[in-house]
Order: structure tokens, then sequence, then C-alpha cells
């Protein structure tokens, strides 16, 4: 069987790509849409989680980043820059590499996952932590990359909601229709802004009947979205979307205008409640800011907004292992200590509570 190529490959035709551009893929897209029943047992719609977790360094950033080193390097350009909560440093550090060109990456000091971390020194990037948060550092970028020979890869650059906007080419796919309604986390709402243009590229050209309603969750101390205005000090143990001032405001209130969308905010116990209902019941491990879709369906849902049996898509952005030790800290705040047992067969049984001879 034939191998799945990358997004530049396989959408070629519908990227803003030519026989000039080399293409520099790690085989990014093409992740799986999985039917989550027991989310719409408890909604009452059908709902699907686009994983994006499955892309080569774990974020949809990939799709973004394929697409944005690609033409970096069509235009000639021996380094990036971007700022990050993480992801996006680890991706433009994997691709970059992969190129042969050097990738900068400016992070908040202290306030990125480990995961995220450890890849971005993994694929050699010049990383730097920069004594301030997000925002500070997609300043610092943007003057860099106006005054300096270095080529921004933050999401300001059209190029990677470009390659982010074929996530909703493989959904029409799969599903031969929009859905009813698309939920994902905000941040720059870059994001957002990408799957909106894929769908409305859907629409045009008669893949789909209709646009998803764009429901875009951020984090209750980091929503700007929602207040209406920027946050100084944005705050939420979701990492990925502490983001005060998102960059591609305009685009984001224009999908949310055009598709009758929604922006709404969850507090950080509700996003770390959702991220467990996902692992434990669902099966699909993601870190904390992606988990916030699924906070989002079911707030949405219990407020009685989603008529039974609509069509649901969640993108659930990045892997649980980015950021794995949410997972191991309970509710009441204390840490998850796995039993200790010793090389004795009969008591292991016994602390499973197998009994001896019973059916399997
Ligand atoms: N989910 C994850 C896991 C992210 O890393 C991000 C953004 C988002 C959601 C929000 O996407 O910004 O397009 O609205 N992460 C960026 C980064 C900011 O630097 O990795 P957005």
């Amino acid at each position: 069987a034939k191998q799945w190529r990358g997004l530049l490959h396989e959408y070629a035709d519908r990227l803003n790509i030519s026989e000039a551009t080399p293409i520099i893929t790690l085989g990014e897209g093409g992740t799986p849409l999985i039917e989550a029943k027991t989310l719409s047992a408890r909604t009452g719609a059908r709902v699907f989680v686009k994983y994006e977790g499955m892309n080569p360094t774990g974020s949809f950033k990939d799709r973004g980043m394929t697409m944005a080193i690609s033409k970096a390097v069509e235009h000639g350009a021996k380094a990036v820059i971007c700022a990050s909560t993480g992801n996006t440093s680890a991706s433009a550090a994997a691709y970059a590499t992969h190129a042969g060109i050097t990738a900068a990456v400016l992070v908040p000091e202290g306030k990125i996952a480990m995961g995220k971390l450890s890849q971005a020194v993994a694929h050699n990037a010049q990383l730097l932590q920069v004594q301030g948060n997000f925002d500070d550092c997609l300043d610092i970028a943007r003057e860099l990359s106006a005054n300096y020979p270095v080529h921004l890869v933050n999401s300001v650059n059209p190029d990677r909601i470009e390659g982010q906007k074929t996530a909703a080419f493989e959904i029409v796919e799969v599903l031969e229709d929009a859905p009813d309604f698309h939920f994902l986390p905000v941040g720059n709402a870059g994001n957002y802004s990408a799957y909106f243009k894929g769908y409305s590229e859907e629409l045009e050209r008669g893949a789909t009947t209709k646009l998803p309603r764009m429901f875009g969750f951020q984090a209750a101390g980091s929503a700007p979205f929602v207040l209406g205005h920027p946050v100084k000090n944005p705050e939420t143990i979701a990492s990925a979307i502490r983001i005060g001032n998102p960059a591609s405001w305009d685009l984001a209130i224009n999908a949310h205008k055009v598709s009758d969308g929604y922006f709404g905010a969850i507090e950080d116990a509700g996003i770390l409640a959702a991220q467990r209902i996902l692992s434990a019941e669902v099966g699909i491990f993601v870190e904390p800011a992606s988990a916030i879709s699924v906070a989002g369906l079911l707030e949405r849902a219990d407020a009685g907004m989603i008529p039974a049996g609509s069509v649901v898509v969640l993108t659930v952005t990045g892997h649980g292992l980015k950021d794995p030790q949410w997972a191991l800290r309970l509710p009441d705040g204390t840490d998850v200590v796995p039993t200790v047992v010793p090389v004795d067969v009969p008591e292991i049984a016994d602390v499973l509570g197998l009994v001896k001879g019973g059916s399997h």
C-alpha cells in the first residue's frame, strides 16, 4: 500500500505552491477522525474527534509548518524564527532541521511544557527563554523578522494558515459534508481561522452543503475573545493557549460572524476534567489545551445549545505526552502514586481482584 505523502503532495492542487516550491515534509496530516461513542451518548450529538496529536511532532502545528518552511526555503531563507508556547517551537525546530536551515525560537521562561522544550532542544533549535509572556515573545519575533535576515513562521505568516486549512479538507472527505458544529481551542486563533478558510473553500467548490458553526474555546484566565479585548496577564494551566493578545484577531472575528459561531471560556478545573473524560472514556490522550474542545462541547450540550443528532467535530490539537504531568494529578490536587507490590502472583492477583479458576 502507498504511504501518505504529507500535505503538500496530497493537496498540491489546492495549496499555494508551484513546481519551484521545495517540499519539506515529515509526513504530516492524514490524522484519524475518531467517532467518540461515549461523548455522543453524553451529548445526544454524533461526535467525532480529529486527533492532531498524531502528527510527526505531536501537534497540528506540523500542517502549517510543512507549508511555512517549504515557502521559506523557496524564498531562500537560511533561518526562521518563531515565538511559541511550545508546540510551534517543536514543529519549527523539526522542519527547519529537516530542511537544513536554522530555527530560532523564543518561549516564555518557565511556562512551556517539558516535552515541548525537549523537542526544540532535540531538533537543535536556538532556544531562548524570554523573561516575559508569549505576547512579548511574538512582538520580539515580529520585530526581529522585520529588521534582520530571519523568516517569521508564526501564524501571522499566511503560509501557516494555508497549511492548517487542510485539516478541514480531511474531515469533509470522511464525513462527505461539513459537520454542523466544529469545536476547537483558541489561542492566537490561527487554527480557528484556518479551519474556517478550509471549510469555506470546500463550500465554494461544492464539496459541502454548509459551513459548520465555529465554536472556539479559551481558558477562563486567558479569554480575550470572550471578553472582547486583550488580556494583559493571561493565566491558565493550559500553557499552550496562555495568550492574551491573539495575532489573528480580525480573521477570527470574521469567521465567528460568518459561521454563526461562538466563543466560550472554561475554568482550568473543567479543562482537566475533560482531559480525563477523553483519556479514560474514549482512549485519546491529549494535552490540557486540547481538552478544552471536549469541555466546550459538554458545556454547550448542558446549556441545551446542541440539537440532538448534530454532527460535531472536536479538534484535539496536541498529544498528551507533550505535557503528561496533569494526568497524574487528582482533582483534589494530590498526585497518583501507583500501588507497589512484591514479586508474588497470589498477592498481585488479590490486589487486582482476580479469583483463581474464574472464567475470562
Ligand atoms: N492547542 C495547542 C496544543 C496549541 O499549541 C495551540 C497554540 C493552540 C491549541 C491554539 O492555536 O494559537 O492557532 O489559536 N500554540 C501556539 C504555540 C501558540 O506556540 O505552540 P491557535
